[in-house]
């Protein structure tokens, strides 16, 4: 090797071990909120509204497919799989739908989850089913023999016999499945138990929230049960919000905003906490989608670990990122260097 790229070489790895880790460059092996993700095999990642489902040591994205050269008059839910959450291989579409309640055109399907029945092996496809006005508010149920797919409709109905729009996915660690639903008419959101084959929702529901909101999500960390969700302002950004409890029944704290340190969640809406449970630590991951109404196949996507400790949450500003799912750990590469502490 001539000897001037010898002293590059040199001085870039002294450079690496001296400076703080703040002014280092972020790795191509990052997870960039807001960016646009690519999959492994180089195309934009299409899954909107999503949620995860681990099993058999991988992680399953399931989320809606926007793209608008697909047939007009169905609705499309595409799944990809990864080991280390950052590279996702698309495993095609999970869920083709072709309007199975006559809903009419511009009929909606949102926000799809999935989960898996220890009872029956049978995965199930939780989803909103609407019309264009969202005058339906029912779910609908989709079942697979095959985590990927291809799911089959099974039905549709509102849940605890309530209105049910935005949806959202807790599988507690004792295996225990819940949706979360909102139901305005009632004021609030909704946290109820599934059946053990997960096809049907369990009444009574085991918590009721006073507030309205969408995109709800559910983690449980460190002995506490965090909910959380955005307020009912369409496709615009807004504080999305949290609260708190030791158990799902309460006491819950108080509502707080997730990012106070921004009017709109950073531009994000929530659809789902992803919690990693590593060797050395735990990580709550926030999902949010970043819309763009008028192209919602190009909306985004804006995950960043979450800072949690005593009932308190935040998500901090969103910068490039990469998770060690091994050891649970996470490093953040700020794109301006911050000040030394
Ligand atoms: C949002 C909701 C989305 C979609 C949108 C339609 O509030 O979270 O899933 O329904 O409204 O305006």
């Amino acid at each position: 090797m001539p000897i001037r790229y010898c002293v590059r070489f040199l001085i870039a790895a002294i450079a690496l071990a001296v400076l703080p880790r703040a002014c280092i460059a972020a790795p191509h092996t990052t997870i960039r909120p807001g960016a646009v993700w690519l999959d492994k095999q180089g195309h934009g990642i299409e899954a909107h509204g999503g949620g995860i489902l681990y099993h058999d040591h991988t992680w399953y994205w399931f989320g809606t497919d926007r793209n608008p050269q697909l047939d007009a008059a169905k609705r499309y839910v595409r799944c990809y799989s990864s080991h280390d959450l950052i590279h996702w291989k698309n495993r095609g579409h999970a869920l083709t739908l072709a309007d199975p309640e006559h809903l009419g055109p511009r009929w909606v399907l949102e926000r799809p989850k999935a989960y898996y029945s220890p009872l029956t092996h049978q995965f199930v496809m939780y989803m909103h089913l609407d019309d264009a006005h969202y005058k339906y508010a029912h779910v609908g149920v989709a079942e697979s023999n095959k985590i990927t797919g291809p799911y089959h409709f099974v039905a549709s109905f509102r849940p605890l016999g309530l209105e049910s729009r935005d949806i959202g996915q807790f599988v507690d660690d004792d295996g225990q499945a819940y949706l979360v639903f909102e139901s305005r008419p009632s004021g609030g959101f909704y946290v109820a138990r599934l059946s053990p084959d997960r096809l049907s929702v369990r009444t009574p529901a085991v918590a009721f929230f006073h507030i309205p909101l969408e995109g709800g999500a559910l983690v449980h960390y460190d002995g506490m049960y965090y909910v959380m969700g955005s307020h009912l302002t369409g496709w615009r950004a807004n504080p999305n919000v949290y609260a708190a409890a030791p158990t799902l029944s309460g006491p819950w704290t108080e509502f707080r905003e997730v990012a106070p340190g921004s009017p709109n969640t950073y531009g994000g809406q929530s659809t789902f906490l992803l919690k990693v449970a590593g060797t050395k630590t735990s990580t709550v991951i926030f999902m949010g989608d970043i819309w763009k109404p008028r192209a919602l196949w190009d909306s985004r996507y804006l995950w960043m670990p979450l800072e949690i400790k005593d009932g308190r949450m935040l998500l901090p500003e969103p910068e490039p990122w990469t998770i060690n799912t091994k050891t649970g750990i996470t490093t953040i590469y700020p794109k301006q260097p911050r000040p030394m502490q």
